[in-house]
């Protein structure tokens, strides 16, 4: 499948062209199940299964619920391709198992699982922060980029959405994909008509009955608005976006600077507390008003973009200059 392919055959199929972000500690099979019937792609971090017994649990469960269904091949793995991984090999062999039509890498080159993805047929979509990352994941032969802007929740981009996209459709047509405090119809309709193909939407379905997360940090998020925000290396010396009364909460001294230190994903199922007890979030967070259901906020959207459009054709025919 020619890469443009990838998109119109998706578009085909899904009600919105949303992708629900894999998130560390909050996403598992029942949010991606969940996002596949609701007409949007699924996707969970592999190493949110703490054995990788629990892994081959959750992709059976998936399987099970989607195989065979209108909903089949719908969702995504998240691998973590970063050298200091351990459970890399592993999984990986568990994706030649079950085969998902598209595996998302992050932090590290897509290199390491491409030609093993495609040999079964799946593609490949690398997440990347910057043009330098982007020109090289496509020179490696991946299907689809993922461009990590800024306002993102978790490890975040620093770069806008309207620069970043621009830059990389300069030299790159294939599937783009865009994460960065995305909340609603209309900003999934600047998306496409920035020339980005697909939302990667996270905050949005963190508060999610679907979701792994405690009550507790469904209802900050709920409370909480886009100053309540913070950008931060405190956490994992890599700059995040988190709830900043969640840190406080941890413990964590704000005015600290780490500096960059280098990322070690070697105790990630450890008994560090780090992660568990700090909530991230991005700038979009505004958005979650109550907790819903992934199926109730895809209708949400889609009824938003219902009325968008005429509103969004009226103010483009307004303009007769064009
Ligand atoms: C709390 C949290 C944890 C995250 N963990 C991961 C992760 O494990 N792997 C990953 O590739 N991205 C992770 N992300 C980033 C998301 O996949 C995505 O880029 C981001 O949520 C998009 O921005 P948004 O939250 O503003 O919608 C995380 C995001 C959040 C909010």
């Amino acid at each position: 499948m020619a890469n443009r392919d990838i998109v119109s055959t998706l578009y085909e199929r899904m009600r919105l062209p949303v992708i629900v972000a894999p998130m560390f500690l909050i996403s598992g099979p029942d949010i991606t199940i969940a996002a596949a019937k609701a007409g949007i792609i699924g996707c969970f971090p592999a190493p949110n299964a703490r054995t990788i017994d629990i892994l081959e649990e959750w992709l059976d469960q998936i399987a099970t619920e989607l195989n065979g269904t209108e909903y089949e091949g719908m969702w995504a793995m998240n691998m973590i391709v970063h050298r200091s991984y351990d459970r890399f090999e592993a999984e990986l062999a568990l994706v030649e198992r079950y085969k998902p039509k598209f595996v998302v890498t992050a932090l590290g080159s897509p290199k390491r699982v491409l030609e093993r993805v495609h040999a079964f047929g799946g593609k490949v979509f690398a997440d990347v922060i910057n043009a330098e990352q982007a020109e090289k994941a496509v020179a490696a032969g991946v299907d689809g980029l993922i461009l990590v802007c800024s306002g993102a929740g978790g490890h975040t981009g620093k770069y806008s959405a309207f620069a970043f996209v621009e830059e990389v459709r300069r030299f790159y047509d294939g599937p783009i994909i865009v994460g960065g405090a995305i909340q609603s119809a209309r900003s999934i309709a600047a998306l496409l008509a920035l020339g980005a193909d697909f939302a990667y939407m996270g905050t949005r379905f963190i508060s999610c009955p679907e979701s792994l997360v405690t009550d507790d940090y469904r209802n900050m998020l709920v409370d909480s608005k886009m100053s309540d925000i913070v950008t931060s290396d405190v956490v994992s010396g890599v700059m995040a976006n988190w709830l900043k009364a969640s840190l406080e909460k941890s413990g964590f001294d704000l005015k600290s600077d780490k500096g960059s230190t280098e990322i070690d994903f070697s105790d990630i199922h450890g008994e560090s507390k780090a992660w568990k007890d700090t909530w991230g979030a991005g700038h979009g967070v505004s958005a979650t008003e109550c907790i819903e259901s992934v199926a109730e906020v895809v209708e949400s959207l889609a009824s938003q973009l219902g009325t968008l459009k005429p509103a969004l054709e009226h103010k483009l025919s307004a303009w007769p200059k064009w």
